[in-house]
């Protein structure tokens, strides 16, 4: 066993509840730096909200999380796995295990709803073998968002809440043991915000995920998480349970909670 092998089953090791951790993250564009030292960790079973303004760096936060983007600096870790060590290989192993629902939904246009569930299966095919029968893990998923009759519409047939709702079960047919939203109820009215924050509440029970929830959406949060991290120039700004972060008297915290 190699020097960085012994580190890694070390951390695996020590910290067997931890499903992310991030430490002194720092990402630039030029001279735009977006992140400038952000810490967090998300603990196995929970959810965790990370609230930041819009442009404060949350989908880049989640690019670095799944390798889809090389930080400047800082240690990045997901279900055991230290991301900056991971080739293409060990990557895309990792991502079978992460259920994502992407911002705005991201179906696939052409496909029908069953074969943009079927994709992330075909995708990740060493997990599920090739001739594994998709239908029964398609159903389910569907059954969970109660959407099992649109199987065979595109998604020009439904409504942007169905959308989203196919989109939620997509994340969750590999049965991840994370799952991560990004902006998981922007574009919708609040009645169909708050169906999908219950569907959200209802899977995590029932599978028992964890879910790390990027969002600007402050009902969403308050809702949803058990804890909350607010980004606030490119920092780990505050961070508590909605009600603690409510009550504070820092204004930079209290902007987020002004309607
Ligand atoms: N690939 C990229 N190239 C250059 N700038 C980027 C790139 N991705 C994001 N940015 C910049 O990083 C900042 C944060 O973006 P983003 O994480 O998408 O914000 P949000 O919090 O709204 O999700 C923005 O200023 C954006 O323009
Ligand atoms: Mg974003």
């Amino acid at each position: 066993m190699n020097l960085e092998q012994e580190r890694i089953v070390g951390k695996t090791k020590v910290d067997d509840d931890v499903v992310i951790k991030i430490e002194d993250l720092h990402v630039s564009f030029g001279d735009n730096h977006v992140l400038k030292g952000f810490n967090m960790v998300l603990k196995k079973g929970e959810n965790l909200v990370v609230m930041g303004k819009s442009g404060s760096g949350k989908s880049v936060l989640i690019k670095c999380m799944v390798g889809l983007l090389t930080p400047d600096r800082g240690y990045v870790e997901v279900l055991g796995k230290d991301i900056g060590t991971l080739d293409q290989h060990a990557l895309d192993e990792l991502r079978s295990h992460i259920g994502f629902l992407f911002q705005g939904s991201a179906l696939y246009d052409s496909m029908t709803v069953r074969e943009n569930l079927e994709f992330p299966m075909r995708r990740h095919r060493n997990r599920f073998g090739a001739d594994q029968d998709t239908l029964p893990y398609v159903m389910e998923a569907l059954e969970n968002v109660g959407l099992a009759h649109t199987l065979d519409l595109m998604p020009a047939e439904l409504s942007g809440g169905m959308k989203r709702r196919v989109a939620l079960a997509r994340a969750i047919i590999l049965r991840p043991k994370l799952i991560m939203y990004d902006e998981p109820t922007s574009g919708l009215d609040p009645i169909t915000a708050k169906e999908i924050i219950e569907l959200m509440r209802n899977i995590q029970k029932k599978y028992g995920t964890s879910a790390l929830i990027i969002t600007h959406d402050v009902d969403c949060a308050r809702v949803v998480s058990e804890r909350m991290i607010l980004l606030v120039d490119g920092t780990n700004y505050a961070e508590g349970t909605y009600g603690e972060l409510l009550a504070s008297s820092n204004p930079m915290v209290n902007a987020f909670f002004k309607k």
